[in-house]
């Protein structure tokens, strides 16, 4: 089952300045988030702690992942981030979770803006690495050390390749569809992430194997 990116609009998403009010009825929906947003949650709340106060999301799409996790972790604030076409629809979730620990959604496009300002005591984001250009993947990592508490966390969710293979026929076909849509996208090498990750001084913590031939990857910071 290709679990990834099938993210549908029911909406147009509208610029953020238009006025209109929020119909939240016609949220954008991504049926990937409905299946693997479960999963996640087991693995979340493994990891963080009463320690952790305060996490951002990098690439929060929908808002689905924000808007379910967040009520789970009162203690904690949950900063969306994402371009901006995608803010409309996460304040949508935002607004229907009615939790007041989900912040922003912040303009953060790795590459084009500065790491949001905060102080984070971990960073999640989910099925952005095979979407963004791997240069832009290794920005991403390389503003972390500078931007994070120390003993902070990382999460990262998606498919992965390992010793160069794929782990499933599904995760091929998927990695094919979108080097024929975008040649700079492509199911990323877990050996190539973790070694970038150790360069910019974090140690791999965990490594889940999730549902759907996906992963997720903990980190912390050294
Ligand atoms: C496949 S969607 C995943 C969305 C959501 N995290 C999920 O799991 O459903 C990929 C997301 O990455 C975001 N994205 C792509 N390039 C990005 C970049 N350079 N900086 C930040 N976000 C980016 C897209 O806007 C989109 O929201």
């Amino acid at each position: 089952m290709i679990d990834h990116v099938d993210i549908m609009y029911k909406i147009k998403v509208m610029h953020k300045d238009d006025q209109k009010p929020l119909n939240t009825e016609n949220k954008p929906f991504s049926p990937a988030c409905e299946r693997n947003k479960e999963p996640i949650l087991t693995v979340l709340k493994k990891v963080i702690t009463p320690k952790i106060k305060s996490v951002l999301e990098m690439g929060s799409g929908t808002g689905q992942h924000a808007a379910y996790f967040a009520p789970h972790f009162s203690h904690l604030n949950w900063t969306t981030s994402d371009v901006l076409e995608h803010h409309l629809g996460i304040r949508m979730w935002m607004s229907d979770s009615n939790v007041d620990n989900i912040v922003g959604p912040v303009e953060y496009q790795v590459g084009k803006d500065d790491f949001p300002k905060g102080s984070f005591d971990m960073v999640y984001t989910a099925n952005t690495f095979h979407i963004m250009p791997w240069e832009k993947v290794e920005v991403f990592i390389s503003q972390l050390p500078s931007n994070l508490k120390p003993n902070a966390h990382v999460l990262i969710y998606g498919p992965f390749n390992y010793n160069g293979q794929f782990t499933s026929e599904s995760n091929e076909r998927f990695d094919r569809n979108l080097r024929e849509r975008a040649s700079h996208q492509g199911i990323r090498n877990f050996e190539d992430v973790r070694d970038k990750m150790s360069e910019f001084n974090f140690r791999i913590e965990n490594d889940y194997e999730m549902p759907a031939n996906n992963r997720l990857i903990h980190f912390i910071k050294i």
